[in-house]
């Protein structure tokens, strides 16, 4: 069984910044579009006045999916968002896209104790969600509220998936960063002399020494970093990182003292945050015998599950991560 997911705080301030979706597989854009049509197949069937719950909805990309399909087919559905994170998607989204404004969110609810009551749902969609909680808790929880005839979906973090092993190598890169490089230590480091705080002189010649080492120290870092993120083995973070300092270090006289730190102070607490994700991923992610236990832990509370697939990225054909089906048979009980 899984244990939960202990990055709450890290998963709300991503929300809070803005993104739709996370773990696509998509170069340069938040729309997935195989996990697009798995979802739309998925809703495609529910009957009017189903109600819907999208778990660990993040900012709702997969309930919004809901919504869209629900327009489309000309339904009318009630769908529901919840999240352990401090989500507030219509307002943390730059473009709120019109369906997510149907869709009723749910901040602050865990999946192991669900605010519905028994039987109130019929459709489970999660995507990258169940296996961030604590099943034992969870499975048991959504079991109890999907009704007799309703279905699951979900799509799940695959150990050997494209997405994971992108994670596990952003980590790496940001440990690298943090444990070897120390490029936010040496930042804060050089711009400390650069911009002494008042009342320390900067004019005693052992200072000025100091000084000298401690910003070549921060430009041969740099200099490091720059050559790193040209290299084909960097994560897109380590360009990031690398630009973001050239051009404080760069322009630096443009800047006030206290805009410089409160840049250093943001990008620090942005990586770490990013990091804390990275490591969420990589420790939800499921083997073929993880699922198999999972489907068998539903099954136990009365769902009648399908084998586990697999969902392929159609332009490259990557493993993106594993589907799996259930519902609840008429006629039976948890
Ligand atoms: C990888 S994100 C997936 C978000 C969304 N489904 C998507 O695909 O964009 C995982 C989400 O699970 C949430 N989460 C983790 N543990 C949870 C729990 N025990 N109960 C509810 N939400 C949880 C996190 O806050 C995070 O938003």
């Amino acid at each position: 069984m899984r244990t939960a997911d202990k990055t709450t705080d890290a998963w709300t301030h991503y929300w809070r910044s803005g993104h739709l979706a996370t773990c696509f597989t998509g170069k340069g854009t938040e729309h997935d579009f195989d996990a697009r049509d798995f979802w739309t197949a998925f809703f495609k069937g529910f009957e009017d006045n189903a109600v819907l719950l999208d778990i660990c909805t993040g900012n709702g990309a997969v309930a919004l999916l809901a919504a869209e399909t629900a327009l489309a087919e000309g339904r009318k559905w009630f769908v529901h968002g919840a999240d352990a994170a401090d989500i507030r998607p219509h307002a943390s989204l730059r473009n709120v896209p019109p369906a997510l404004r149907n869709v009723r969110f749910w901040p602050g609810v865990e999946m192991e104790k669900l605010p519905f009551e028994d039987g109130a749902i019929d459709g489970i969609s999660g995507q990258y969600a169940l296996e961030y909680t604590d099943t034992a808790r969870s499975i048991p929880e959504l079991a109890r509220v999907l009704r007799v005839g309703g279905r699951l979906g979900l799509l799940l973090h695959a150990a050997d998936g494209r997405i994971v092993e992108s994670s596990r190598a952003t980590s790496q890169d940001l440990k690298r960063l943090f444990e070897e490089l120390h490029i936010l230590r040496a930042a804060q480091a050089a711009f400390s002399r650069l911009y002494p705080s008042a009342g320390v002189s900067a004019e005693r010649e052992d200072l000025k020494k100091k000084h000298k080492a401690v910003l070549e120290d921060f430009e041969a870092r740099l200099g490091e970093l720059s050559a790193w993120a040209a290299s084909d083995t960097a994560s897109e973070i380590v360009e990031f990182v690398a630009q973001r300092l050239t051009e404080l270090y760069a322009n630096r006289d443009r800047y006030h003292r206290e805009d410089i730190f409160n840049f250093l102070a943001n990008l620090e607490s942005e990586l770490r945050h990013y990091r804390e994700r990275m490591k969420a991923i990589s420790h939800a992610a499921l083997t073929e015998t993880d699922v198999k236990g999972i489907a068998e832990a539903f099954a136990d509370h009365g769902l009648l599950m399908e084998q586990p697939g697999h969902l392929r990225n159609s332009t490259g054909g990557d493993f993106v991560g594993w589907t799996l089906y259930g519902r609840r048979p008429h006629g039976e009980t948890s």
